[in-house]
Order: structure tokens, then C-alpha cells, then sequence
């Protein structure tokens, strides 16, 4: 098909969390989930239904919250793949599985040891099952940029017998380069028969940087789904960049032929720092369309071209991609109504209980902090969504600390519901708090790594921490937000323990996960 329209495949949630530290729990899912439906993509996929109990229902639970987007499930060939996939999107007002199987001599020799024909059979027999549960099928040949053509060309054939209608073709190693995936999609649009009917996808992987050039050379060789992420999030140096892509086509309908996608662009800013404050991992200062630098006129020269004619050095406008300046929003009077609206504006919808418990954190920094700004507020949306339903639960903390004072916390921690108290010394009063906590929680988790930054500048900014712990080969990180930096670090690093506590029950399978 080749019509004017680019799909937009988000895939966040399933290659974007399995790359390491984005792994986020149920309610966070849901929460980005309906933002990303909201920013207007085409298609979610929500997880991999069968890679564990936690992946199957958030699978199934943002199938029943989304109204308008697909929900995606991937599935590997097998039958219980296809089973549980088509079970968990039951209740999906659009349903699709997305079945895939390796197609290179590589993986065949090397990892499923099956034969080419025997990987036909698969794709005819996985297809035929996924079309019980849903008319909308997508096949993946995994690894495709490093399979034989012609072979390819035999598999989508199989697969489009079968009924499938929308074909991927994955540079799952970030391996090719945009002449030669542009010569790949043409070729295979040219020698599958029925092409001019089928949807042909992409899916690239940034391991040498080429992942958004190469898809958007896919692009006009008539590749009409991208898969993506928001931030680019994605294994090893991660998937191409949902907004990168979407703005390059918005902004040069010259180069594309006018092809463009529904999303609202306005959305794209709130989606990624939402994205970011999630999994507590900040997109690079000079990251295209997100990064902090992206706006950032430094040099004299352009800022005096700027103020006299945006044009001169500008090809987009922050505000095109819902970046508001760091104006002042809120203050401590404004009520619950304020508050609403304004998080609304900023694309944020909330569910009642988070939006009770961001109210509350909006009021206690307001008394604090004279000027509540944009950054505040997502800090405090992040925080308010990201709440642990975890054993452990932060109550009041006191520290002794200073140039004369050994410094010394004593923390209260509610675990199962229980009150506890403990008090602990280190070297500063940070590490005096993390004692008290791992003496009350009994983790024996590592902490890899501790980040504090500022969210917005002023003496009285939030302090915004992050710390990353790992156990048992786990690593998650954990996010907390306060005008006191200590009080930011206990809420991070309990919101970590919560974090590693429920993944303990997660159940991997092997191989899929790490594609
Ligand atoms: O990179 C890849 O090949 C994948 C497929 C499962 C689509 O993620
Ligand atoms: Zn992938």
C-alpha cells in the first residue's frame, strides 16, 4: 500500500522496557499508555503476552483501557505465543498479534537450528492461528536486513497467504545502512505478490546511529508503519526515535512527498518527560526534538539572528512539539480546578486516586516553593503515578548532620502495613538514611548509582533523585522528588526496594525478551 499516510507503531512498551533500567510497573504502563494513545499513534504494542504473568496483564489491562489506538501483543510462533497473546487482548476494541520468527541463516543455524523450510511452516501455521483471535496480523522476519531476499520474498509470501497484512522487516542489530534498506523494502515490494495491498513496516535499531535515517529511507521506498519509541528508548543504543521521525516528516514535506502521521505533535514534549520521569532516565541535553539543547540558541550570532527573524536559524518551533517556555503555571493559591486544568493543558489526564495523591504534593510543595513551574508539575504527575504498591512505604525522616555532628537519620517506614522506626549513622546524611532504610527493609540490593539534580532553577528548586540498585542481576531505579534533597534520596531509593520486591515474582522466558 502506498497511500499517504505513515502509521505510527509505538513499541515504548515492549522493545523500549526490555532495554535495561526502563522497566516499569503496571500503573505506570497504563498511565503511558493512554498519554501515548492521546499523542495519537496508531498502534501500541503493550508488551509480550507470554514473557511473564506481569507482561500479560498489562497487556490485557491496556487493552480494556484504550479506546481508539490497536493494541498490539508480540507473539513467537509457537502456539501457546499465539494463545496467550490473543487471550490478553481480548477485551481490545482493535486487537492485532504481531508474530515473528527469525529469518537470517545466522539465527537459523545458529539459534532456532531449524531449516528454512521448517521456518515457513511456522509463519504459515502461527498466522493462520493468530487470525482466530483477530482479523489484523503482522508478521516480523527477525533479523531481516541480514537474510537472503529472495528467501524473504518467500516468507512474507507465506505469511501473506496466510493471511497476514502488514509485513515487518526489522534491522533488529542496527546493521544496515539507508541505501540499502531503502533497496530492501523497494525489492521486497516489488517481489511480494499483492504488495500494492499489504502494509510494509520497519523496525530499526540504533546500534551504529543510523536508526531514524534508516527509517525514514524506508520511508520513501513506500514503507508506510514505523515502529518506534518515545525517546528512542530501546535495547542496546535503542529503537528509532518516534519524534524524530514524525517532525522530520512534518518539517520537510518537500523531501517526503507531503506523507505525514496523525500524530499531535503538541503531545510529543509531555509524552517523553512523562517517559523520562518514569523510569528515572533523563533524554541527553542535545537529544534532536527533546533534549534540553534542542532550542537552545547558544552562540551570539544566532541569538541575534533569532531575535530578528526566528526563520534564520529555526526549522520548527518548540511550541510545535508542546514545549511550553518554563513559565510560571501555579501558585499556592490555586485549587484543585487550577490544578486540573493545568495538567490537562499539559496533556496529563489522571486517574482519580493519582490525581488525589498529585494534588497533595502539588499543595505541600506550594507551601514551600513560592513559583510552580511546568518542570515542577511533571515531577510531581511522575511521582504521583510511579507510587509503589509495594510492601514498604516512606513515613516522617529526621537527620543530624554538619561540619560537627556525625551524621545520623532515624526513618519511619511503614512495611506491610506496619509501623517501624530506625536510625542509623553514615558518612553523610544520605548514606545515614539508606542505612536506616536497609536495616527497616532488610534489602540487600547494591547501589550502582545516585543522581541529584535540580529540576528547575532558584534557591528553592526541587531536588529531583535517582538512584539505581541491583540484585540478583536485576537493576532498577527508583525516583523521588522534594525541595528537600534527603527527603528526594529515602523516596528514592524506597520507591527502588518496592520497585526490585515486585519483580522478584517476575517470571522471564528465554530468548524473546532481548531481541
Ligand atoms: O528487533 C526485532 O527484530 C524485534 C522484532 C520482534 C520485531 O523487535
Ligand atoms: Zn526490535
Amino acid at each position: 500500500m502506498s497511500d499517504d499516510r505513515i502509521r505510527i507503531f509505538d513499541t515504548t512498551l515492549r522493545d523500549g522496557e526490555q532495554a535495561p533500567g526502563c522497566s516499569m510497573n503496571l500503573q505506570e504502563k497504563i498511565t503511558l499508555a493512554r498519554q501515548i494513545e492521546k499523542l495519537g499513534v496508531d498502534i501500541i504494542e503493550a508488551g509480550f503476552a507470554i514473557a511473564s504473568d506481569g507482561d500479560y496483564e498489562s497487556v490485557k489491562a491496556i487493552a480494556e483501557a484504550l479506546e481508539h489506538t490497536t493494541v498490539a501483543s508480540l507473539a513467537r510462533t509457537g502456539q501457546a505465543d499465539i494463545e496467550r497473546a490473543g487471550q490478553a487482548l481480548e477485551k481490545a476494541r482493535h486487537p492485532r498479534i504481531h508474530t515473528f520468527i527469525a529469518t537470517s541463516d545466522i539465527h537459523l543455524e545458529h539459534k532456532l537450528k531449524m531449516g528454512r523450510e521448517q521456518v515457513m511452516e511456522e509463519v504459515d501455521r502461527a498466522v493462520r492461528h493468530a487470525l482466530q483471535y483477530t482479523d489484523d496480523v503482522e508478521f516480523s522476519a527477525e533479523d531481516a536486513t541480514r537474510s537472503d531476499w529472495d528467501y524473504l520474498v518467500q516468507v512474507f509470501t507465506v505469511a501473506v497467504k496466510a493471511g497476514a497484512r502488514t509485513l515487518n522487516v526489522p534491522d533488529t542489530v542496527g546493521y544496515t545502512t539507508p541505501v540499502e534498506y531503502y533497496e530492501l523494502i523497494h525489492y521486497l515490494r516489488q517481489h511480494v505478490p499483492g504488495s500494492e495491498d499489504l502494509i510494509f513496516s520497519l523496525h530499526c535499531h540504533n546500534d551504529l546511529g543510523l536508526a531514524v535515517a534508516n527509517s525514514l529511507a524506508a520511508i520513501q521506498a513506500g514503507a508506510r508503519q514505523v515502529e518506534c519509541t518515545v525517546n528512542g528508548i530501546g535495547e542496546r543504543a535503542g529503537n528509532t526515535a518516534m519524534e524524530e521521525v514524525v517532525m522530520a516528516l512534518k518539517t520537510r514535506p518537500d523531501a517526503f512527498e507531503g506523507l505525514d502521521t496523525r500524530i499531535k505533535t503538541t503531545e510529543i514534549y509531555p509524552t517523553s518527560r512523562l517517559l523520562s520521569s518514569i523510569i528515572g532516565i533523563p533524554v541527553q541535553p542535545n537529544k534532536a526534538i527533546v533534549g534540553d539543547n534542542a532550542f537552545a540558541h547558544e552562540a551570539g550570532i544566532h541569538q541575534d539572528g533569532v531575535l530578528k527573524a526566528a526563520i534564520t536559524y529555526e526549522i520548527m518551533t518548540p511550541q510545535s512539539i508542546g514545549r511550553a517556555s518554563n513559565e510560571l503555571v501555579l501558585g499556592k493559591h490555586s485549587g484543585r480546578h487550577a490544578f486540573r486544568d493545568r495538567l490537562l493543558e499539559m496533556g496529563y489526564e489522571l486517574a482519580d486516586e493519582d490525581f488525589q495523591r498529585a494534588f497533595k504534593r502539588f499543595k505541600d510543595l506550594a507551601d514551600k516553593k513560592k513559583s510552580i513551574y511546568n518542570e515542577d508539575l511533571e515531577s510531581i504527575v511522575a511521582d504521583s503515578v510511579t507510587v509503589e504498591q509495594g510492601r514498604f512505604e516512606l513515613g516522617n525522616l529526621v537527620i543530624q548532620s554538619g561540619t560537627f555532628a556525625t551524621p545520623n537519620a532515624t526513618v519511619e517506614l511503614s512495611v506491610d502495613g506496619e509501623p517501624r522506626k530506625a536510625t542509623a549513622q553514615g558518612d553523610g546524611p544520605v548514606d545515614a538514611v539508606f542505612k536506616a532504610i536497609v536495616e527497616l527493609t532488610d534489602t540487600k540490593a547494591e547501589l550502582l548509582q545516585y543522581q541529584v539534580k535540580a529540576i528547575t532553577g532558584g534557591m528553592d528548586a526541587q531536588g529531583e533523585v535517582t538512584v539505581t540498585i541491583t540484585e540478583g542481576g536485576r537493576r532498577v531505579i527508583g525516583h523521588g522528588a522534594h525541595t528537600d534533597i534527603i527527603v528526594a534520596s529515602a523516596r528514592a531509593y524506597v520507591s527502588a526496594i518496592n520497585r526490585l520486591d515486585g519483580h522478584k515474582e517476575r517470571r522471564e522466558v528465554d530468548g524473546p525478551r532481548g531481541i
